[in-house]
């Protein structure tokens, strides 16, 4: 398709890269080079127990302006249909089940996530070294592949949950050694908490993924999470994407929600 736009001549055209069940949009400008769609920072988390609510949210949505993250309650109630639909209307999904199995099992469990055309997943780091490095093998090494994040320590864990199953050591030490096994295991990143992502940073390289949830924008309400911090503070503390759920699915215009939290990312 040729596009005149004043003098200039754009040729536009969309590639389409299909997956195994899906066909993603890439806009590509050869008058420029290459440009994928806008890499956007912002993941809106799907809490529903019906894939109905999820679908309705997602109609709201512009897949080139946010990603999705489906978790266990929608996954578990609602199944691999839920995914492949949104992938199929052009979101890229963050499957957030936190594997945690020997070896073998998660590496299953990530190739059949690959499988669904997923962008990101995720991984339990205290499953060790062996058991991330199967998962790392097991989503292959091509360009398209999804990535995988560790979680460290779930940010609801407290200090008399950590003396309890016998962790030693300080839970931010702990929380830096689990990232670092990560990376050495060729994972993409980590789920963090954005009050650690400052410290990960600096013993991190800027192409390891920093995916922080408890973002609240400034003047919305906090609800049941605690230490959070505003979008901006996130990223100026080295966040990569942010996980951002009531704040865009409660609103009342999630899609105006989502502008806001944009312009305060410019
Ligand atoms: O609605 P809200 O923005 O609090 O949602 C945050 C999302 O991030 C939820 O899906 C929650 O389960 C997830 N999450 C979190 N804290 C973590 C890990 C995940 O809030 N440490």
């Amino acid at each position: 398709m040729l596009i005149y736009i004043g003098k200039l001549r754009f040729f536009d055209y969309f590639c389409l890269v299909m997956t195994k069940n899906t066909y993603r949009a890439k806009v590509s400008y050869s008058y420029f080079g290459e440009m994928n769609m806008p890499d956007s920072k912002i993941i809106v988390a799907l809490d529903y127990s019906t894939e109905d609510s999820a679908f309705a949210l997602a109609d709201q949505l512009d897949p080139t302006r946010c990603r999705l993250k489906i978790g266990k309650e929608l996954f578990t109630r609602s199944g691999p249909v839920v995914v492949d639909t949104l992938v199929k209307q052009g979101f890229d999904i963050f499957l957030d089940l936190k594997y945690h199995d020997i070896p073998n099992t998660v590496a299953k469990a990530c190739a059949a996530a690959a499988d669904l055309g997923v962008w990101m997943m995720n991984v339990h780091a205290i499953g060790g070294g062996a058991m991330m490095s199967a998962a790392r093998e097991a989503i292959g090494h091509h360009t398209d592949r999804p990535h995988l994040i560790a979680v460290t320590l779930l940010t609801s864990m407290d200090q008399a949950t950590f003396d309890q199953i016998g962790l030693q050591g300080s839970m931010t030490d702990t929380v830096l050694r689990l990232a670092k096994l990560a990376d050495e295991s060729g994972l993409d990143g980590v789920v963090c908490s954005a009050q650690e992502a400052k410290a990960l940073r600096s013993q991190h390289s800027d192409a390891f993924q920093l995916i922080t949830p408890g973002i609240r924008p400034a003047n919305s309400d906090r609800g049941d999470q605690h230490r959070t911090m505003t979008p901006v503070e996130a990223i100026t503390a080295g966040s990569s994407y942010l996980v951002i759920g009531r704040p865009i699915t409660q609103a009342k215009d999630p899609m105006l929600a989502l502008k806001d939290i944009e312009d305060s990312l410019i």
